[in-house]
């Protein structure tokens, strides 16, 4: 049975957002500041820690997106005639949001941002935090003796980049004594794992096998090379399982590998993967990190607890989703580049790749039809300032436009970190304005060109500006505000798939490649075009040659 669904161009108010779309075309950004001196802050909000003062706040501005009050007050009025309230609703009452398959995607749960939907299944958080503070406090040994002192997670997808991406952020702010290295492992790729290896001890590193499903072919190969690794390194009689954990769903296939039952710590089936840092999947995280993990939950919570109670007038997750929905469907914005400028942020595009695009990257309707309108961006990006010197010149005089996520840390007074903001902001800012052919001529008469020279490279030198952007200005880069930032974009993408009503949770897209690659690994020949057989079969012919 499906639900009765109206699809988001047949509501009123996608036909007013079209008019606004077509009434602000061609209309340059900087314009939407001329004579409008409160435009920055009434389209910016802001998102406190609870415990801080409200002086230091998350600040969302908004305002060099590419519309103006009118339209915004209608893409307001889309999320209501949408009953994204409904949505929102649904979402935290933990019903079968993830209508294909049927279940709640509560992840949120796991930050206390929700009621656990089964209370069966709270997920081994209490067992987890106990074997991570062993761990921490040095109580957790090798087969020899030697405290662990080395973690090695190995997992793909969300049961890699989540954790990757916090750790990277805060480990390096956090770290004390207790913290272990840590390293992640994701390919298939045997470089992948032989360079993690090459920096531990086998006596003292532990492997986290982390895997929802126990079944990633990527994840178990790799897993099966550590364990293959341990026996070399230390030996055939040695205890192998005291080097091992598992973060799964999957609790028989972790043990049916030969990972001790009290060192499985599950997740629940209603976190999805690339939700699920939250959840055991962070065991990694909290090793590293200890009791900050705790705050990282908490700037989630305050995110979730904004996100449900907030009007839609100041809800930030609804912002970020419509100021979204707004580029990708009105401006024909096709991709979307997360900009950290933060080196602990550096796995934040990836992560958010698979957010976006393994969430909405989707046209199958919530009645079974097919969506006429465009879905999720494609998600791309880099940190700051590297990104300016490399891609960044497409964004200034390129073909396409392309919305921009800055997203600025403002941290202490270090040079280099004023440096950084500074360059975030002047980025955002001349990506808006751009340079104009007048501009041109007067930066080249600056450089006491003669007149011919001028006008010959003036056309070169111009900027066609208006990349719409949205700027998140964060206090610094803790673990309250990672948190807050990670669940306010999970939101945001519920917001987007509400609306154009598709559904986040699934990824059946993913699975047809994993069947190819195994009808490939098997050998089966026939049923392949053409160019895949025969390059099948080369492959086939430079592996012997190697080996
Ligand atoms: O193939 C896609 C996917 O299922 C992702 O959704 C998931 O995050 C990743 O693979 C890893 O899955 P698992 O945690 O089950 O190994």
């Amino acid at each position: 049975m499906t639900e009765p669904f109206t699809a988001p161009q047949r509501l009123p108010a996608w036909a007013a957002l079209s008019a606004h779309a077509r009434r602000l075309d061609g209309r340059p950004l900087l314009g939407f500041f001329v004579d409008d001196p409160a435009r920055a802050e009434r389209l910016s909000l802001n998102f406190a820690n609870p415990v801080e003062s409200r002086q230091s706040a998350l600040v969302a501005d908004f305002s060099k997106q590419h519309f103006d009050d009118a339209a915004f007050a209608d893409l307001i009025q889309l999320a209501r005639e949408a009953q994204l309230d409904e949505g929102i609703r649904r979402l935290f009452a933990g019903e079968a949001v993830n209508f294909t398959e049927g279940r709640a995607a509560a992840h949120m749960a796991m930050r206390d941002g929700c009621p656990l939907p089964d209370k069966r299944e709270a997920g081994g958080a209490g067992a987890m935090r106990a074997f991570a503070f062993a761990l921490r406090e040095g109580k957790l040994a090798g087969s020899g003796g030697k405290p662990i002192r080395r973690l090695v997670n190995i997992g793909i997808g969300g049961s890699d980049l989540g954790p990757r991406l916090a750790t990277e952020a805060l480990a390096g702010l956090q770290a004390d004594g207790g913290s272990p290295a840590v390293d992640f492992v994701a390919n298939i790729d045997p470089r992948d794992l032989d360079t993690a290896l090459a920096r531990a001890e086998a006596a003292s590193t532990l492997f986290i096998i982390s895997s929802k499903s126990f079944g990633t072919a990527e994840t178990l190969a790799n897993a099966e090379a550590a364990r293959q690794w341990l026996r070399e390194k230390l030996g055939g009689n040695a205890d192998i399982g005291a080097h091992f954990a598992a973060v799964s769903n999957a609790v028989e296939a972790a043990a049916a590998f030969g990972i001790r039952s009290e060192r499985v710590f599950p997740l629940p089936e209603w976190v999805g993967g690339r939700y699920s840092v939250w959840s055991a999947i962070g065991l990694p995280v909290l090793a590293a990190i200890g009791g900050a993990f705790d705050e990282f939950l908490a700037g989630g919570q305050a995110m979730d607890e904004h996100f449900r109670s907030a009007p839609f007038e100041r809800n930030l997750p609804v912002w970020m989703g419509l100021a979204g929905l707004w580029n990708t469907d009105f401006l024909a914005i096709e991709s979307l580049a997360a900009l950290p400028y933060a080196h602990g942020l550096r796995s934040f595009p990836a992560w958010l790749q698979q957010l976006e695009m393994e969430s909405n990257g989707k046209r199958t309707l919530r009645d079974g039809s097919r969506s006429k309108v465009a879905t999720a961006p494609v998600v791309w990006g880099g940190t700051g300032t590297v990104g300016q010197h490399a891609f960044h010149q497409l964004l200034y005089q390129g073909s396409r436009r392309v919305a921009l996520d800055f997203i600025v840390p403002v941290g202490g007074n270090d040079p280099r970190q004023r440096a950084l903001v500074d360059n975030a902001l002047a980025q955002a800012a001349a990506l808006m304005t751009g340079r104009d052919l007048a501009a041109a001529r007067a930066a080249l008469a600056r450089r006491e060109l003669p007149a011919s020279e001028i006008e010959r490279l003036a056309p070169h030198l111009v900027c066609t500006g208006n990349q719409p952007s949205t700027t998140l200005l964060l206090p610094r880069l803790d673990a309250f505000y990672l948190g807050a930032l990670l669940a306010l974009y999970e939101h945001k993408v519920f917001v987007q798939g509400w609306i154009w009503g598709i559904n986040p949770f699934d990824q059946y897209g993913v699975e047809l490649g994993k069947e190819m690659a195994r009808a490939l690994a098997a050998g089966q020949t026939g049923g392949q075009d053409a160019s895949t057989a025969r390059l099948a079969a080369l492959a086939e012919r430079f592996r012997q040659q190697t080996s």
